[in-house]
């Protein structure tokens, strides 16, 4: 073949394929292959002195300009290519600002831990301050220096988580005391009567276990709020005073509240006291098994014997204590049939608070 006709075919062959390249890594494939080291027009200047003389100005024109078309084909060519990628890529990365986005669910407080602060903010609010005692507590101050006399059915096995040592024995701290998970915050009167300076007035909300199966009422684990106020004159008034404003703070100046007579060990006299039932609104039904009332705490005046074995003086001071069950106040509070539904988890059911 004629070297002119070859030369053209190289260069119709090299436009060709820049044309065809797609991409930056095709458009360079063809560079190499074409002006490269041994590229077929890089191949064709190195011959140029096979050529006759009398020819190899018109020739070497010839390639130079195949030369320089193919670079210049491969310049807009690889500006183009740049182009697009460089649009292919933003494209990729772009974020649709239009599209709605995804909900995140937010979580929120338990009505457990809601309650036990609505209920202590009612006392903070009339100067009273919270303190804490210990899950794990001895027979002496869950039961002994409130006054329950050594025989009193709460201290049974049946009723009371011991903690026992890997015989099976039960655990003893000093004393020979046993210990065990209180069965309720009133321990917590004890350790605060034995640590604080008086005039004492406090609330304790904590974990309290029982043996119990839980249904409706019951639960093995719940929470109570403990009130103790110990001052000089303090009255059964002060109690009732206190506690009918505590109940209308939680439930609704609308429900009503009773006290009842009950026995207690650690106080003398002693009340329960009920609210008037938030559905019925006293009339009778089946959430206040028809009595119209509900029954949210125990209180009473804490009895001489409690002071006396804390070390202060019943002639002096005298006080009133209570203890509440904060899931009881929840489902009173809300109309809530069953504790169990407390502890689930199900959030359609916590949402609703
Ligand atoms: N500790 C009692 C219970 O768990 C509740 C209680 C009743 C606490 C009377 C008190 C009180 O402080 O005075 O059933």
């Amino acid at each position: 073949m004629a070297r002119a006709d070859e030369l053209e075919q190289v260069r119709s062959r090299a436009l060709a394929d820049i044309a065809a390249a797609s991409n930056s890594e095709e458009l360079d494939k063809v560079r190499v292959a074409v002006i490269g080291k041994s590229g077929a027009l890089t191949k064709y200047l190195r011959s140029m002195g096979d050529v006759p003389k009398e020819e190899r100005a018109q020739v070497g024109r010839a390639v130079n300009e195949a030369r320089a078309a193919v670079e210049e084909a491969l310049a807009a060519r690889k500006q183009t290519i740049g182009e697009e990628e460089l649009a292919a890529a933003i494209d990729a990365a772009a974020v649709d600002i239009t599209l709605p986005g995804r909900a995140q669910q937010i979580g929120s407080r338990h009505l457990i831990s809601r309650i036990t602060d609505e209920i202590s903010e009612v006392f903070l609010g009339l100067g009273y301050s919270v303190v804490e005692g210990p899950e794990v507590e001895t027979d002496y101050y869950n039961f002994t220096a409130l006054n329950a006399p050594a025989d009193h059915p709460s201290r049974s096995l049946a009723d009371t988580f011991y903690v026992v040592d890997r015989s099976g024995e039960k655990s003893a701290v000093r004393g020979e005391s046993d210990v065990l998970l209180r069965t309720q915050t009133s321990g917590v009167q004890v350790h605060t009567m034995e640590d604080q300076e008086l005039p004492i007035y406090i609330v304790a909300p904590g974990k309290v276990y029982r043996r119990d199966v839980a249904d409706p009422s019951h639960l093995p684990q719940f929470h109570q709020i403990e009130g103790l106020a110990i001052d000089k004159g303090i009255t059964f008034g002060d109690l009732k005073g206190t506690l009918e404003f505590f109940c209308k703070q939680v439930f609704g100046q609308d429900r009503k509240t009773r006290f009842r007579a009950h026995y207690f060990p650690f106080t003398e006299p002693s009340a329960e006291v009920d609210v008037s039932c938030g559905i019925c609104h006293g009339e009778g039904c089946r959430f206040c098994k028809h009595t119209g009332w509900l029954e949210i705490l125990g209180c009473g005046m804490v009895d001489p014997n409690v002071l006396e074995m804390s070390g202060i003086d019943p002639e002096v001071y005298s006080g009133f204590a209570f203890g509440v069950g904060v899931e009881r106040v929840a489902c009173l509070k809300y109309n809530v049939p069953d504790l169990r539904m407390l502890l689930e988890g199900d959030m359609r059911f916590l949402r609703q608070f």
